[in-house]
């Protein structure tokens, strides 16, 4: 996706489809698996909530990725033109949608300066005080400390999608990409070795039922959202520069499952490691877990200066690639339905994500007590995108494709180029399955939100 395409509109096409894999697999592939996912698992139950997720990647996520990818393909545009395509009337589902990437970016990026901060400390030989007592809480708790980095990432990005490099960050993929999974196995099968990591081991693999719960569902359900990058328009975009001869039954489903590969690696990665140096009293840390309990685990390596630099450094990585293709759609999308100039959007969008990052940032420090529905702001943003408005726009996707256009439109455009083995499924589960299940875990989410629910 290089500059001069979205300004002439013409689609560059992916090379072949291992281009198209690569490139979608690197967008999908970031915080969501290395930072939300574990936390998320060791907090609802392990084994039963990374057995709900597999189970809603293979249904509901399947289904809308490849709706995703089918719509955009088909018209060969971004969202809201796409919806256009089919009518004036629809243009306000692509509205929607696009909304939602706007809010995830700021926080992302967030996320994104903290991962630099631990990236500098460990290149300074820092590892001793990053396991230092109140070390991750002290520093997100400051005011400027983790705004400036959180600057350098936002400057980053910027910089790439600005200057178009991202052939350049195509290219580095091929390497860090590989490289990352090397290092999310080689310290997997290290902390498996630490005393104590078998019990979390099991935790993570062996599902109880008995923690079985609605708000783990809710939970699971927004992860996938958020991994899988659903509903939000980044897949219709993607769809529309995979090629007409590419099996895209079959490359959906690879970029799916490489995505939650990487997530139960990750798991794999952290949740033992709770057991074994942490203690599963801290299986709820939340979004502190991978700030806090790796670096106890790194110290525990032979060089944990090196194995932390690299690391963070890979996690920077790929927080950056996806965030470079969050703001390549926001991009798109304002220029698509403006007709701006990339770099008057550009400067917009800085202005925007400046403005909802700050909070984000202070949220955590001199901001505590401004709580909505009594979320920090950060918690409050990925409440919004990924339980209000992700769930809202699969819903309108769904609805749009099971009994607007007929689930047969994205069958004949499935068709041009795989056998669609899943088919039969496929429309039970875009016109019935989905949309029931959508709406049901937005209403409860809703009614948990605003105190009527408690899950
Ligand atoms: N899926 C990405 C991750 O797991 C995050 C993400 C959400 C994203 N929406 C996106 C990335 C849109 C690119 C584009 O970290």
């Amino acid at each position: 996706m290089s500059s001069a395409n979205h300004h002439t509109h013409t689609r560059s096409l992916f090379s072949n489809k291992f281009g198209y894999i690569l490139a979608a697999a690197a967008s999908a592939i970031g915080l969501g698996n290395l930072w939300r996912f574990p936390y998320l698992a060791a907090k609802y139950g392990g084994g039963t909530f990374l057995i709900t997720y597999i189970v809603l990647v293979l249904t509901l996520g399947f289904t809308l990725s490849i709706t995703e990818n089918s719509l955009g393909r088909k018209t060969g545009k971004s969202a809201i033109l796409a919806f256009r395509e089919f009518g004036k009337k629809y243009t306000f589902i692509g509205v929607l949608v696009s909304v939602i990437p706007m809010i995830i970016f700021p926080y992302y990026s967030v996320i994104g300066g903290w991962v630099l901060k631990y990236f500098a400390t460990y290149a300074r030989g820092g590892h001793a005080s990053a396991i230092e007592d109140g070390f991750f809480g002290s520093f997100i708790s400051s005011t400027a400390e983790p705004l400036i980095w959180t600057a350098i990432f936002l400057a980053f990005v910027f910089m790439v999608v600005a200057f178009g490099v991202n052939r350049g960050i195509e290219k580095s993929n091929r390497v860090m990409m590989p490289l990352l999974l090397v290092l999310l196995i080689a310290i997997s099968i290290y902390g498996l070795f630490l005393p104590g990591a078998i019990d979390g081991l099991k935790y993570f693999l062996i599902p109880d039922f008995s923690k079985f719960s609605p708000a783990l569902v809710l939970a699971a359900m927004g992860q996938m959202f958020y991994s899988l990058s659903l509903a939000m328009g980044i897949l219709i975009t993607y769809g529309s520069y995979l090629d007409k001869k590419e099996d895209l039954e079959k490359s959906v489903a690879q970029v799916d499952m490489l995505d939650t590969v990487v997530s139960i690696l990750a798991g794999l990665m952290i949740i033992p490691a709770v057991f074994a140096v942490a203690g599963p009293e801290n299986l709820g840390a939340g979004p502190s877990l991978m700030f806090i309990t790796l670096p106890k685990v790194f110290n525990h390596m032979g060089a944990p200066d090196l194995v932390g630099s690299a690391f963070f450094l890979l996690v920077f990585f790929a927080a950056a690639t996806s965030a470079i293709s969050l703001l390549e759609t926001i991009v798109s999308i304002f220029c698509d339905a403006t007709k701006m100039s990339r770099k008057k959007a550009l400067a917009i969008i800085a202005c925007i994500s400046v403005a909802l990052a700050v909070p984000s940032s202070l949220g955590y420090g001199i901001w505590a007590n401004f709580k909505i529905l009594g979320m920090q702001v950060l918690d409050f943003m990925d409440f919004i995108s990924n339980s209000l408005l992700m769930p809202i726009a699969a819903f309108l996707t769904c609805v749009f494709v099971g009994w607007i256009i007929g689930a047969k439109a994205i069958h004949d455009e499935i068709t041009l180029s795989s056998r669609f083995k899943t088919q039969k499924t496929y429309r039970i589960m875009v016109k019935y399955v989905a949309p029931i299940l959508v709406l049901l875990i937005l209403a409860s989410s809703m009614l948990s939100a605003f105190g009527l629910l408690s899950l």
